[in-house]
């Protein structure tokens, strides 16, 4: 079946040469046909992006996405290009976000922003808490969770549709991060209010929720302090405490804050379109009930499929590139869609089609929805672990499970780069 989010016009409105609008209400639609045509154009195309004066380059071919993700004459960093001017960029990004100057560094310095010696050392704090092993060892953990979840899911479906998103999707990942950060059950509604308001692309908002955030993560940071226990927080103040340059004062609020976002906008949202997917593809999900042992495979290909994430942080060229065949300058921007390497012929039959037995095994994934790189997502392993627990207890819990509107009207959040539900109302 065709995807349930392609009907009408697809694509973008700029023709052969001109500059694509990423908040184009087209694209935004339709991302995966958008992208689709542009990768089919050329191999960079140019893009103009909400509140950049200077347009950047969109490269959505998947062999060029690896590149510009793995290539270290890229740099996430500007300043980090030889002779550039990065103050202009700065007061641009903080301009269009309505952001005081005094808040930048929390979000334009963090472990995303990093490169090279910096960025090791920041990602190398924390990368421990995420590895394979450790994950898996949360795994216990993670079903608890699941199941009370679940539970109170049950008792909410007896008196109609619920909201997927609202109570269960996002409860989840938030849970889990927040206990492992550190974050206290009391606070956890907080920081979901905040995530939205960050991701809401309203500048006044999102200058309230950055302010509050800064300021709660310091209160958290003195409490544990004075009594420390056993999470990531207290890891991340005994380094700070340990003086040397291993952690900065700002670094340290600004990784945490890093974390908690980064670790449950994301997974819920991969949670949401996933469910999704699966109902609108009876027949995949007849395969995936019929053999539990395809749920890392089924992970992978809804990552492919219907990831949150559609494009990366812009990197800036250190030296003047080619990206096939075409003239990347120096201090020239560029975003990896990674949507469109995930929807490129050249490397995915029929792309299109949800496949849950396409990934040939469930370790390794060859789409590019969690990046590539230097970069690649430091919570792949949890995410995946989080969407596997949380798809396998939906399915064997509510075996009735359908949609309560239309596929055609499930409302999406419009935002560049992102592929979300606003909800998904659910008969159980
Ligand atoms: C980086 C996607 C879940 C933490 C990234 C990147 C992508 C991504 C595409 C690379 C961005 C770039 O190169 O510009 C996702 C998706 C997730 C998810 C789709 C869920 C389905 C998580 C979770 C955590 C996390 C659960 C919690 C720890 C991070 C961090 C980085 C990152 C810290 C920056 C890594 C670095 O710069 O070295 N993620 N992520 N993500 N992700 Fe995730």
């Amino acid at each position: 079946p065709a995807h349930p989010r392609t009907s009408g016009n697809p694509g973008t409105s700029a023709g052969a040469g001109d500059a694509v609008d990423l908040m184009d209400f087209e694209l935004m639609r339709d991302p995966f046909r958008g992208y689709a045509r542009l990768r089919e154009r050329a191999p960079l195309v140019r893009g103009t992006f909400f509140g950049r004066g200077t347009p950047i380059w969109l490269v959505t071919r998947y062999a060029d996405v690896k590149t510009v993700l793995g290539d270290p004459r890229f740099v996430n960093d500007p300043a980090n290009v030889p002779g550039m001017d990065v103050g202009d960029i700065r007061e641009r990004e903080l301009a269009a976000r309505g952001i005081p100057e005094e808040y930048a560094p929390y979000i334009l310095d963090s472990v995303l922003d990093a490169d090279g010696a910096d960025h090791l050392r920041l990602r190398r704090l924390v990368s421990r808490t995420f590895t394979a092993r450790r994950v898996l060892e949360l795994r216990p953990r993670v079903q608890e969770i699941t199941e009370s979840l679940l539970d109170r899911l049950e008792g909410l479906g007896r008196h109609g549709a619920v909201d997927l998103m609202e109570h269960f999707a996002y409860p989840l990942p938030i849970t889990v991060i927040c206990e492992l950060v550190g974050i206290p059950e009391q606070d956890r509604p907080q920081w979901r209010e905040w995530g939205k308001a960050l991701v809401a692309l309203e500048a006044g908002g999102m200058a309230g929720a950055l302010r509050d955030m800064v300021e709660h993560i310091h209160t958290l940071i003195e409490r544990r302090r004075a009594a420390p226990t056993a999470d990531l927080l207290t890891g991340l103040i005994r380094t700070h405490d340990e003086g040397g340059d291993r952690l900065g004062d700002t670094e340290m609020v600004t990784l945490v804050l890093t974390l908690v976002l980064a670790g449950h906008e994301t997974t819920a949202h991969l949670i949401g379109n996933g469910v999704a997917a699966l109902l609108t593809h009876p027949e995949q999900l007849a395969l995936l009930r019929g053999d539990p042992g395809l749920m890392p495979r089924a992970v992978h290909e809804l990552m492919r499929w219907c990831g949150p994430v559609q494009g990366t942080r812009l990197r800036y060229a250190a030296e003047d590139v080619e990206i096939g065949g075409m003239p990347v300058r120096k201090g020239e921007a560029v975003m990896a869609v990674l949507v469109g390497g995930n929807y490129d012929p050249r490397v995915f039959d029929d792309p299109e089609r949800l496949d849950v037995t396409r990934e040939p095994d469930g370790r390794r994934e060859t789409h590019v929805g969690f990046g590539h790189g230097l970069h690649y997502c430091l919570g792949a392993a949890l995410a995946r672990q989080e969407a596997e627990v949380a798809f396998a207890g939906l399915l064997r819990r509510f075996p009735g499970m359908a949609l309560a509107v239309a596929a055609e009207d499930l409302e999406r959040q419009p935002m560049p780069g992102s592929w979300r539900l606003a909800r998904l109302p659910l008969h159980l």
